[in-house]
């Protein structure tokens, strides 16, 4: 922009969990670039005439909300936030996303017709910018107009860093506390981020540091004595007891319990896989709101190790006599996707084996009938995740080797990557014995 001036605007959409600041970046470009700020959110709307305005034929006839906009800003440049744009609804009245084709395409929006108006009008010097949490729910043909940025979550030593320096002089000027009455130190940031939340971004940080310093304020103003330097014990006496304690979860050692990283739309998590066998007759049960694909890698992962049973160092007939059930704890939230296969076949292994996996370990990765290890996505947020929650040592297809790479070192430091191409490396790994 400094060299040219004025250019064709390029149409960013910006991708990411909730609350990593996709949003607030955008109003940080508009104030970056001195243009005017225009927000419009497009969550839920589904009225096609929303965007491209009634024909003035019709009774309460008006423009649409672009070119609505557009006029509040007075001005025909500006940053233009297109909310939330995973999130049009589409039905009888027409489809938002259609009438939006025509805002978004650099091509063609030098002459965006409005029905109200009746006349072209230049979009193209307008800065579009996008936000949405999930690609998998955009129109594919909006999704091949827009420039994608990844905005992934945010690792521990960032949210310290956002803590100290915006999050908590917010909030202490919100309660109306002088910087002094509330000191927080970095460890204790650190303990308040692990013990209290659980999140990509920082919104429920935010919340959490709000409540600390109203317990503070409340201090202050029944004028009660109180240590300034907060301590542990102060935010216990806040916010309740600990909400998340990894460390006690993840010692489970128990055989037929695997750690696997599961990728959301809000961002990376750690899912338990429990498989459980007895006296029976071969059945294999699947519990815990498990779709489709997930059930299809336990049956899978089940194939495999009949078909290997005697390297596995397995009875062949053990599997007449004994039904197998896998639970995925947590029913309520609907699972699915390929990624859980090896954590499927360590569960079952170690389950028929009567053998513990290794502590402190997550894994991720699709398998196949052969026995190999396919790469799956959303690397970053899956290690982002089980970093959170106290993961040491990460499995992963070699394939996805690079994804790992590409991640800063500080997000990773003190993790441990092992990296498979087999599944009998798997085993070999999460279990400690080997396959002949
Ligand atoms: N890097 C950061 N520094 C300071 N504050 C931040 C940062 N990232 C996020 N925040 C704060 O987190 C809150 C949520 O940010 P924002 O609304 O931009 O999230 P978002 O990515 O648009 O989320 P959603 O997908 O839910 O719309 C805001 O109050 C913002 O100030
Ligand atoms: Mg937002």
């Amino acid at each position: 922009m400094k060299l040219k001036g004025d250019m064709k605007a390029p149409i960013i959409c910006l991708v990411g969990p909730p609350g990593v600041g996709k949003t607030s970046l955008g109003k940080s470009i508009a104030t970056a670039l001195g243009r005017q700020f225009i927000r419009m959110s497009l969550g839920g709307l589904h009225d096609e005439s929303e965007i491209r305005g009634h024909r003035k034929t019709y009774i309460g006839a008006m423009p649409g909300r672009i070119l609505q906009s557009i006029k509040k800003a007075k001005s025909s440049n500006p940053v233009f936030i297109l909310d939330e744009i995973d999130k049009l609804g589409k039905d009888f009245r027409g489809d938002p996303s259609s009438a939006l084709l025509e805002v978004l395409d650099p091509e063609q929006n030098s002459t965006f017709h409005d029905n109200y108006l009746d006349l072209d009008y230049d979009l193209s010097r307008v800065l579009f910018i996008a936000t949405a949490n999930s690609l998998s729910t955009i129109q594919p043909a909006l999704l091949d107009r827009m420039e994608i940025i990844d905005v992934s979550g945010y690792s521990l030593e960032e949210k310290v860093e956002i803590s100290k320096r915006h999050l908590v002089p917010k909030q202490a000027l919100e309660h109306g506390l002088k910087s002094d009455s509330a000191i927080l130190s970095l460890s204790l940031l650190q303990f308040i981020i692990q013990k209290y939340t659980r999140e990509s971004g920082v919104r429920s940080l935010d919340r959490t540091l709000a409540g600390v310093m109203r317990s503070v304020a409340k201090k202050v103003a029944m004028s009660e004595k109180y240590n300034p330097k907060l301590v542990e014990s102060d935010v216990i006496e806040a916010l309740g007891p600990i909400m998340f304690d990894n460390e006690q979860y993840l010692k489970v050692d128990l055989p037929g319990v695997a750690v696997g990283l599961a990728w959301t739309r809000v961002g990376g998590d750690i899912l338990f896989i429990e498989a459980s066998s007895s006296k029976g007759k071969g059945k294999l049960v699947l519990t815990g709101n498990l779709g489709d694909v997930m059930k299809e890698s336990a049956t899978t992962a089940l194939s495999y190790i009949k078909a290997h049973a005697a390297s596995l160092g397995i009875d062949p007939d053990t599997f007449e006599q004994t039904d197998l059930h896998i639970h995925v704890p947590e029913g309520a939230i609907p699972k699915d996707g390929p990624s859980a296969g090896i954590t499927m076949l360590t569960a079952i292994t170690s389950a028929l084996k009567n053998k513990p996996v290794k502590p402190y370990l997550a894994m991720t990765g699709e398998i196949t009938l052969r026995g190999k290890v396919l790469p799956v996505g959303g690397i970053k947020e899956k290690v982002l995740a089980a970093r959170r929650a106290g993961i040491k040592e990460i499995m992963l297809c070699e394939d996805n080797r690079r994804h790992v790479e590409q991640i800063p070192m500080d997000y990773i430091k003190g993790m441990e990557f092992t990296y498979v191409s087999k599944m009998d490396q798997v085993i070999e790994n999460a279990l400690g014995f080997l396959v002949f």
